[in-house]
């Protein structure tokens, strides 16, 4: 049995993706037979108030999950407990800690949705209340720190009270299905390892886009921005992904070794190439999908001469054997033209066209991974159109896993919360990957904070400012919608 214990309870992040999660979980039996759910916050609520939210948040955000029904609502709803607790007030732990005491023996998952600030007070009185001890096991969600140092110092902090092994780093993108595909796509099949390095590869790109703003969160992103926000976790998480060497087996550990072997192999960039090598920009006010939109300096909660970045593009290299010279073009941004998660592939050119120069420019051969809003790989060829002569036109083997299996898609919070529970910790960050993502990312922050001239402006529902285009251009490459197909 699991009791999960939810602080940050009554917060967004509970609303939009946890209790929904866990309800998606419980409505297709994934949960033990004896599951509980502790929401825990400041504010005094009884249980049953706190269900009516639960039922509110289900009814706002998971509406749709596939078998829900009012009666298997009221029986997660039955489930559902709540508790009062303040952080900084001890005998608030108390209260917890009898009522946890009914289900001793069994795992407890305590998921801190809470502000950096509060996960040292709470892991420090779960710890005083001899509540981590045995089958306990703590989510911990981003941002974990600011830079590499504070980052450093929450990670001493929690492994005072903790085993690095009960601590579970979320990163939701790990938990979308086409991460783990990608390591099946890597490593279940042969044809690509001998494709997979800089002899054949001509640079990997890698682009979030989002259509959305900043919502109700400006106050936070301002104070964040894109960089910490995308690049330093999600980001740089796909890049270890794509470019790590096959790991021994399938553990977590030895998939962690290899990705963090990735990460301390990105070349870390002087003041000089952050200059050469970043892009970073704001968005004005536009229109996304026709919808005019305000800029990111009259978003609620930012100030109005706010220096902040909502769109980072960056030209990464990795110094080691397999990808020396080989460009990932990073990107993220929101309010951008359209909303997609992709890493792009683009292989080398052919040596020579024995085609001529009548077929127009030869894009090369490149492998799209999509992670949303479709699923999807697809692999772009050159082929010969039917009819009459030679004609070449780009034509993709187009695997869409919508088309190809009906299985439940599962949602990534839903996902890693199971793994959670299960005590898997492959799609979960390990303290020396954050690390080292974060002394990647400490010389580009620094370098900006010294260059207030470098924020580019772009128009909300474009894909970003021109310097990101300039960025490829100069090396002859480009973004994937900027490709004119000939
Ligand atoms: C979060 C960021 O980690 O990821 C948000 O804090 C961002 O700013 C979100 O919108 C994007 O996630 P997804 O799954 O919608 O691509």
């Amino acid at each position: 049995m699991t009791t999960f214990v939810l602080f940050g309870g009554t917060g967004d992040l509970a609303k939009r993706k946890i209790i929904p999660a866990l309800y998606s979980a419980f409505v297709n039996g994934r949960l033990d037979a004896d599951f509980r759910f502790i929401g825990a916050a400041r504010e005094r609520l009884e249980d049953q108030e706190y269900r009516q939210r639960v039922a509110d948040s289900i009814a706002q955000y998971a509406a749709k999950v596939s078998g829900g029904s009012p009666e298997k609502l009221a029986a997660f709803l039955d489930l559902t407990h709540y508790a009062k607790i303040d952080a900084r007030i001890p005998e608030d732990f108390n209260t917890l800690k009898a009522s946890l005491r009914t289900s001793e023996t069994h795992a407890t998952l305590f998921y801190l949705a809470t502000g950096p600030d509060i996960f040292i007070p709470v892991v420090e009185q779960l710890s005083l209340h001899g509540l981590v001890e045995g089958n306990a096991r703590v989510v911990v969600e981003k941002p974990l720190g600011r830079d590499a140092q504070s980052a450093r110092e929450i990670n001493q902090a929690l492994r005072r009270y903790l085993q690095e092994n009960q601590i579970y780093r979320i990163d939701h993108y790990l938990g979308k299905e086409m991460v783990q595909n990608l390591l099946a796509l890597r490593f279940a099949n042969s044809f690509l390892e001998p494709l997979w390095n800089r002899k054949w590869i001509q640079d990997v790109q890698i682009s979030i886009s989002e259509q959305v703003g900043v919502e109700s969160r400006g106050d936070f992103y301002d104070h964040t921005g894109a960089l910490r926000d995308m690049v330093q976790n999600h980001l740089l998480q796909l890049v270890s992904i794509v470019a790590m060497e096959p790991p021994v087996n399938a553990n977590p550990d030895a998939i962690r070794d290899e990705k963090v072997k990735v990460l301390r192999a990105l070349h870390k960039f002087t003041a000089d190439e952050v200059s050469k090598k970043t892009v970073r920009g704001q968005y004005r006010a536009g229109a996304v999908d026709g919808k005019p939109v305000i800029g990111y300096q009259a978003e609620p909660g930012v100030p109005q001469a706010s220096r902040t970045e909502t769109f980072v593009a960056i030209r990464a290299e990795i110094d080691n054997w397999r990808w020396a010279g080989v460009p990932f073009y990073l990107r993220t941004g929101k309010r951008m033209a359209s909303r997609s998660a992709e890493i792009t592939i683009n292989f080398k050119p052919i040596p020579y066209s024995i085609f001529g120069q009548s077929q127009g420019p030869m894009r090369s051969n490149r492998l799209v991974i999509s992670l949303q809003p479709e699923e999807s790989v697809q692999l772009f060829m050159k082929a010969k159109e039917p009819g009459e002569g030679i004609r070449l036109s780009d034509v993709a083997l187009n695997l869409d896993f919508a088309e190809v299996s009906n299985s439940r898609r599962v949602e990534s919070y839903e996902r890693l919360l199971l793994d959670a529970m299960h005590g898997d910790l492959t799609l979960f960050v390990r303290d020396d990957e954050l690390s080292a993502a974060w002394e990647w990312v400490d010389p580009i922050m620094l370098a900006w904070q010294n260059d207030s001239e470098g924020l580019k402006s772009y128009i909300a529902g474009s894909w970003g400012p021109a310097a990101a285009s300039y960025l490829l251009a100069q090396h002859g490459a480009a973004w994937g919608e900027e490709y004119v197909e000939s």
